[in-house]
């Protein structure tokens, strides 16, 4: 009989309690594959997405009538424990992190591509600090470095700069050489200023958008602002990046493509070719090694609480990142 191993499974779309602890058998890489023992995963806002096949555009990914993978979890850290017999870049014992769109890493094991967004990690971070970088930590570089040409001495606005790209976005954004102002409320100030933030506003006592002060860049994590508002307080040539796509935006984008000065952009990083996502990740690799960047962790759950963590990401209010032990 084929080993076995504990993985959560869901079969329907729906709350966070279709997410189940099952044994099914240890997948068999393919020649291309490694097998990959998860240590570490997360809880995003994908996987909730993925989970409730919500909004339905997404089910002409993840299933139409119901989930065609039926193992969540796309970013992980762990140790390669079988390679494929045409696999070149890793070997067994390597300890790699990464993210893949074929998903599966809320189990013991997973197959990944060597040619998907794999490498190993660098020896000074945790797999639980590696786990999240893959999905957050490569979304702040698109946004940042990709849409937005973030350049030395700019002046950049981070809103959402408690979460889980917020708490990456302040450090990089730094780490480019800008003066960098964080959005977050009251009880994250002392995280966000920590993470090297020059100036940090509370949301629940003053408006951005009504400041004196005007930005290069405004980079709106978690969709909480519009372009309308964000465009008073931006440069003239000033860029409005939105991690949250919204028809509204769609429209600014192009609208300011077309019109110049102020512009909104928008993107899904997911959707960006692997190795694009690739050379991100192996840049981000560096920064981890040389402890310019670190990852915050909020709460780490065990597998067999995966809907806690779910129920827990839904309430928007976490700080960086929410890890699942495996
Ligand atoms: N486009 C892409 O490529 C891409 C890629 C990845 C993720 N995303 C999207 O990005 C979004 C953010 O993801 P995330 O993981 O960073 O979210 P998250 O960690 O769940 O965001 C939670 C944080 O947002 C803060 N927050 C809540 N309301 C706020 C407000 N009005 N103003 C400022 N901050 C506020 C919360 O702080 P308080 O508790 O203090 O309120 C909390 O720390 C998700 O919707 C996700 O789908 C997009």
């Amino acid at each position: 009989m084929q080993k076995q191993m504990k993985a959560i499974e869901y079969t329907s779309y729906g709350a966070p309690d279709v997410l189940h602890l099952k044994d099914m058998p240890i997948p068999t890489p393919k020649p291309n594959e490694v097998l990959i023992r998860i240590r570490a995963t997360t809880a995003t806002a994908a996987d909730i997405m993925m989970r409730k096949g919500n909004p339905y555009i997404g089910r002409l990914y993840t299933g139409l009538k119901g989930p065609k993978r039926t193992v969540l979890g796309f970013e992980f850290a762990g140790e390669v424990v079988e390679t494929g017999s045409a696999v070149t870049l890793f070997k067994t014992g390597d300890k790699v992190f990464g993210g893949t769109t074929t998903l599966g890493s809320y189990a013991e094991y997973a197959c990944v591509s060597e040619s998907d967004v794999l490498t190993t990690m660098p020896d000074n971070i945790s797999y639980a600090e590696a786990a999240p970088v893959n999905g957050s930590a490569i979304t702040v570089m698109n946004f940042l470095k990709g849409l937005g040409n973030i350049q030395p001495g700019q002046h950049v606005l981070i809103n959402g700069a408690s979460g889980g790209l917020g708490t990456y976005a302040v450090q990089i954004a730094k780490h480019f050489g800008a003066e960098v102002t964080g959005v977050c409320s009251t009880k994250n100030m002392e995280l966000v200023k920590s993470l090297g933030a020059d100036h940090v506003i509370d949301y629940t006592q003053a408006d951005f958008t009504k400041s004196d002060k005007r930005y290069d860049i405004i980079f709106d994590t978690v969709g909480k602002r519009s372009f309308t508002d964000s465009k008073k307080v931006l440069k003239d040539d000033g860029v409005f990046l939105a991690a949250v796509m919204d028809l509204p935006l769609l429209f600014h984008m192009i609208w300011s493509k077309i019109t110049g000065g102020k512009k909104a952009k928008v993107s899904a990083t997911g959707l960006l070719p692997v190795k694009e996502r690739l050379n991100y990740f192996i840049e981000l690799k560096e920064m981890l090694r040389t402890s310019k960047i670190k990852t915050v962790i909020d709460v780490i759950y065990p597998l067999a609480q995966v809907s806690a963590a779910h129920a827990y990401v839904e309430t928007g209010h976490k700080r960086g990142s929410i890890i699942i032990a495996v």
